[in-house]
């Protein structure tokens, strides 16, 4: 008996790779319904169509290039990377979660001017004026949506209504869950690792995406300490349909991050952020004046209301925005310890495109070589 997910291959040969492995009940393009049985499938060749246009789920359900999301990141993402990052083949988002209904609706036109590309806006649910934010969406004839931070039940039906694509960002497989009976038309799986407000679950990305991949049929794009061609294609393996990168893309020159924060971020190193807020709402912080205040409070057990004292009001906007570096709020994610350098998004892209289809190459030619079961 082969057990769920397991593969593996029986015979490789030098000059064509024969696959010859049995699958579990699952496929990773399958369900359990068409991948019953001995299915022959690699995990390998299932991650090679995925630059094809009439393969590849995420190219397909947006109608661009590159199976990558540029993450809607509050005080990050404005016109300026969402149509950098769209005119570089990715989806672009801009995040509407720091702006005022005003200033959404000049960054979606200023936007519309400036790539002629697909591009969405992300929304936290927990928007006070979310039903302003809504509205406006629908008139500016916004047609793709990532909602994250609340129920996706409330907002999915009426998005779907309009026309709108709808995902939902979910640190879980219940949230995962919840999305597709939405009705969501994929759904982000965020790690433990990723920049931002995060789940309360603490489940890494290696572990989320395999767990959510078998629990919903809809497409699943990973998200949390992806910024390289290599880890892009370790989710791919995984069994992600696309990647969602926000870290990398805050680093960038088109970001709108205070240059005092981009720096900060180039200089980091491994154990410099911490997952903060816990009781209020988790996000990942940088260790600055300000979250070891949390620290301190959250070891002798402040209450969330005196947590929410500490936070106060605008601590994010003083520390990624204005570039207070002690006493702001620096969202960012782990993957910023392999982060050295500010570039253009163009580059960037162009980075993770080109070291993604190497590596590729590299493990595809070792495997002709070696057996699965040595690699
Ligand atoms: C500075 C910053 C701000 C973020 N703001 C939001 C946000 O407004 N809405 C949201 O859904 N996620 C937000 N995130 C999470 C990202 O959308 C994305 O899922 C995450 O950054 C992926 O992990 P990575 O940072 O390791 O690439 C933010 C992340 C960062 C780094």
């Amino acid at each position: 008996m082969v057990p769920p997910d397991f593969v593996y291959c029986e015979r490789f040969t030098s000059t064509k790779v024969e696959i010859l492995g049995r699958y579990g009940n699952r496929g990773i393009e399958g369900n359990r319904e068409n991948n019953k049985g001995n299915a022959k499938i690699s995990p390998l060749l299932s991650v090679f169509p995925v630059y094809s246009k009439t393969m590849n789920k995420i190219v397909q359900l947006f109608g661009i290039q590159h199976p990558i999301i540029q993450a809607g990141m509050i005080w990050t993402s404005g016109w300026r990377l969402a149509a950098a990052a769209a005119n570089s083949g990715c989806l672009g988002l801009i995040g509407a979660g720091s702006m005022h209904p005003d200033v959404l609706r000049e960054h979606i036109q200023k936007c519309k001017k400036a790539t002629q590309k697909p591009f969405g806006v992300n929304i936290p649910l927990l928007y006070p004026e979310i039903g302003t934010l809504m509205n406006i969406l629908a008139e500016e004839g916004i047609k793709i949506v990532f909602t994250s931070a609340g129920n996706p039940k409330t907002w999915t039906g009426w998005l779907k209504e309009r026309g709108i694509k709808v995902v939902h960002v979910t640190a879980s497989v219940k949230f995962a869950l919840k999305s597709e009976e939405a009705g969501c038309d994929a759904v982000v799986a965020e790690g433990f690792e990723a920049g931002g407000h995060n789940g309360r679950e603490e489940t890494t990305t290696m572990v989320l995406i395999p767990l959510v991949k078998r629990a919903v049929n809809i497409p699943v794009i990973a998200a949390g300490g992806i910024a390289t061609g290599r880890q892009m294609l370790a989710a791919m393996v995984l069994g992600a349909d696309g990647v969602q990168i926000g870290s990398r893309f805050a680093a960038s020159e088109e970001s709108s991050l205070h240059s005092n924060f981009k720096r900060k971020i180039t200089n980091l190193n491994e154990g410099d952020t911490q997952l903060s807020l816990k009781k209020l709402v988790p996000v990942r912080l940088i260790k600055n004046k300000f979250q070891k205040q949390v620290q301190e409070a959250e070891d002798q057990g402040a209450t969330p209301d005196e947590l929410q004292t500490i936070l106060g009001r605008g601590r994010a906007k003083k520390g990624m925005f204005e570039g207070d570096l002690e006493d702001g709020e620096l969202e960012i994610g782990q993957v910023s310890a392999i982060l050295k350098d500010i570039k253009p998004v163009k580059k960037i892209v162009e980075e993770i495109i080109s070291e993604y289809e190497i590596v590729k190459k590299e493990i595809v030619s070792k495997t002709a070589f070696f057996p699965y079961s040595r690699f």
